[in-house]
Formats: structure tokens, C-alpha cells, sequence
């Protein structure tokens, strides 16, 4: 067994940069290949049942109006119920034929198990689970203090998008239908001052691609990894002001039309804008330069605000 792991440690390494090389470019000639199919089918959610949950702002808000546009009927999920009314009006003057909202709290396993249950009764299927609702609590781990005011922010943004998604499994499978959950760029390229809000999207990454394994084909699923987007987020996070102010913030509306086509194509990945994704194979390939070049930028950015202050 020893000899084994010995042979596996001295052979594997090369091999697989070797198998890297030689496999990059059809592999992405492949990848082309399907994009171009995948422009021929797209789903048309016309009439198609689609819950989103932190409908009630930001990108989740776009979501709807996204989904209206294309006509789809839609359930509206947020912890502040009253703030959906006038999302379901503007959807429903969009196109949407018919929208329901429900109060909820996502990080609340009987709230979740409700709304799924809510929506399935009133429109008879599900056909689209958005798992959007989110939060972030930014802190240095060393500031952090009592650690159970940050544990709402993994109840939230993990389980608030694993619990609904359970209830919604089976009913998923009947309609052949869509998970699209939105994680963040920082679950694959993790940010300083933001540690649980980081782990919270990297737990939600690899809760979703294993359940892509589990059910393969039966439910489609689309990972959805945001960069910084102007919301009501990002403006709570004030100590981060002069820092957000100096970054391009993309547009929500625009990342939720990013997010629809996505999914109706049956994307597995989206990201939104588009240059986040250059930041990931040097997390992955070169971890130390990424470490290092985050570093010196937030130390820059922590001296002048420092003289700022
Ligand atoms: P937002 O604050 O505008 O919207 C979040 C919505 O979720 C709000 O309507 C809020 O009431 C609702 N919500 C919060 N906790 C809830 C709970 N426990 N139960 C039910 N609803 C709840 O923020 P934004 O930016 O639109 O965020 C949407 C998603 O996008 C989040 O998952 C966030 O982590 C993610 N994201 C946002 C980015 C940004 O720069 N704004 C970047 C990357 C990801």
C-alpha cells in the first residue's frame, strides 16, 4: 500500500501537468462546441413557475423583473414580505402572468419546507429554484469578537440555499427543472475581512456541484459567482466605502440577465461580469502570487485610508 501512495506521489504530479497540455486546447474546442449548441436550445420559461428567494432587492429584485420579461409566473420570497409588494406590481406590469409572495426566512428550515410547499400548491409545479438570499457581516477575524453574530451569515447563505433546495428536489425532478444558485466570486477567490462570508459561498459552491454529481442530468444546476455589484450589500458595508468607491461595480440588472440566459442555456457556470473569472486559475495554479498580490493591495488600501482618517 505504502509502495503504491510512493508511486502515485513520484508519477502523478508530471503526469497529470502533461495530460494538462495536452488536453487544454480540445478541451476548449469542445467547450466551444457545446457553447454554440447550446445557443440553438434554449428554454423558454413562458408560463414556467420560478421561486426566487431575496426577491425583494438587489440582484433577486432584477431576478424577478428578468423572469417577468420572459414571461414566466413567479414566487417571491424575502424576510421583509412587505418591501415584495411592489416588486410583484412592477413583475406583473413586466409580463409575468401571475406572481405570488411569500414572507419567509430562508436560514429557517420550516420557513423553506413552507414557501417550497406554498408555491407548489398555489401554481401546481416548480420549475426554477433561485436560491439568491444573502447577507454579509464584514469583520478581520481578529476583530470579530463574539463569533455567534457572524453564525446568521452561514445560515443564510449555505443553508438558507440548501434547505429550500431539499424541498424543492423532488419537484425539480417531475418538471425536469433548474437550480440556479448565487453564490460570489470570493467563494472561489476568498477577500480579506470578509473570512465567513468567503467560507459561507465556498461551502455553497461545493454543496451544489456534489448535488450536480448526485443527480446528474435530472436537475439542471447553474453556480452563479457574482463580482461586486451595486445593492443594498455592498452600501451596508460602509467600513468598506472608500475601497468599494475605488473598485468597478457591475449593474444588478445586467448580472441578472447574465443569470437567465445562463441558465436557459443550461450553463453550469456564470459569472458575472465577465473578467472575474480570469482571477480563478491563479487561485488555483499560483495561490501564493494571489495571496500575496490581495495582501499588498489591501495593505495599500489600508495605509491611505488609515492617513484618511
Ligand atoms: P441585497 O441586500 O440587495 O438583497 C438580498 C435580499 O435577501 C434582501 O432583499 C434581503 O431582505 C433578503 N434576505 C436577507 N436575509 C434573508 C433571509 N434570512 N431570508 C430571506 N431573505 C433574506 O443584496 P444583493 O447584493 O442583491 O445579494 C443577492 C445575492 O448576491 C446574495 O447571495 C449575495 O451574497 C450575492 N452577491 C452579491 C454581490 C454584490 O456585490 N452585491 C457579489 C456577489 C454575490
Amino acid at each position: 500500500m505504502v509502495s503504491i501512495t510512493k508511486l502515485l506521489n513520484f508519477a502523478l504530479p508530471p503526469l497529470s501537468l502533461i495530460l494538462l497540455c495536452i488536453l487544454t486546447l480540445p478541451l476548449l474546442l469542445w467547450k466551444q462546441i457545446m457553447n454554440v449548441k447550446k445557443l440553438v436550445y434554449t428554454e423558454n420559461v413562458a408560463n414556467k413557475v420560478v421561486l426566487i428567494t431575496g426577491a425583494a432587492s438587489g440582484i433577486g429584485q432584477q431576478l424577478a423583473y428578468e423572469y417577468a420579461r420572459r414571461g414566466a409566473k413567479l414566487s417571491l420570497v424575502d424576510i421583509r414580505k412587505e418591501k415584495l409588494v411592489t416588486v410583484a406590481d412592477e413583475a406583473r406590469s413586466l409580463g409575468s402572468p401571475d406572481v405570488t409572495i411569500i414572507g419567509a426566512d430562508v436560514s429557517k428550515v420550516q420557513d423553506c419546507k413552507q414557501f417550497v410547499e406554498e408555491t407548489v400548491n398555489y401554481f401546481g409545479q416548480l420549475d426554477h429554484l433561485v436560491n439568491n438570499a444573502g447577507i454579509g457581516k464584514p469583520a478581520a477575524v481578529e476583530d470579530m469578537g463574539d463569533v455567534s453574530k457572524y453564525t446568521p451569515v452561514m445560515g443564510t447563505n449555505f443553508w438558507g440555499a440548501v434547505y429550500g433546495s431539499l424541498y424543492a428536489i423532488p419537484h425539480l425532478k417531475i418538471s425536469k427543472g433548474k437550480i440556479i444558485v448565487v453564490a460570489s466570486a470570493c467563494g472561489w477567490f476568498p477577500l480579506p475581512r470578509i473570512s465567513i462570508y468567503n467560507a459561507s459561498k465556498a461551502a455553497v459552491i461545493n454543496f451544489f456541484e456534489t448535488l450536480r454529481m448526485e443527480v446528474g442530468s435530472a436537475i439542471g444546476i447553474t453556480i452563479v459567482t457574482p463580482g461586486f455589484m451595486k445593492t443594498d450589500l455592498t452600501s451596508r458595508a460602509m467600513e468598506y466605502e472608500a475601497i468599494l468607491s475605488k473598485i468597478p461595480m457591475a449593474s444588478a440588472s445586467k448580472c441578472a440577465t447574465a443569470i437567465v440566459d445562463g441558465a436557459c442555456r443550461g450553463d453550469k457556470y456564470v459569472a458575472d461580469p465577465l473578467w472575474v473569472r480570469a482571477l480563478f486559475p491563479w487561485r488555483v495554479l499560483y495561490p501564493e502570487l494571489a495571496d500575496w498580490a490581495i495582501r499588498f493591495i489591501d495593505e495599500l488600501y489600508q495605509n491611505s485610508h488609515h492617513k484618511v482618517k
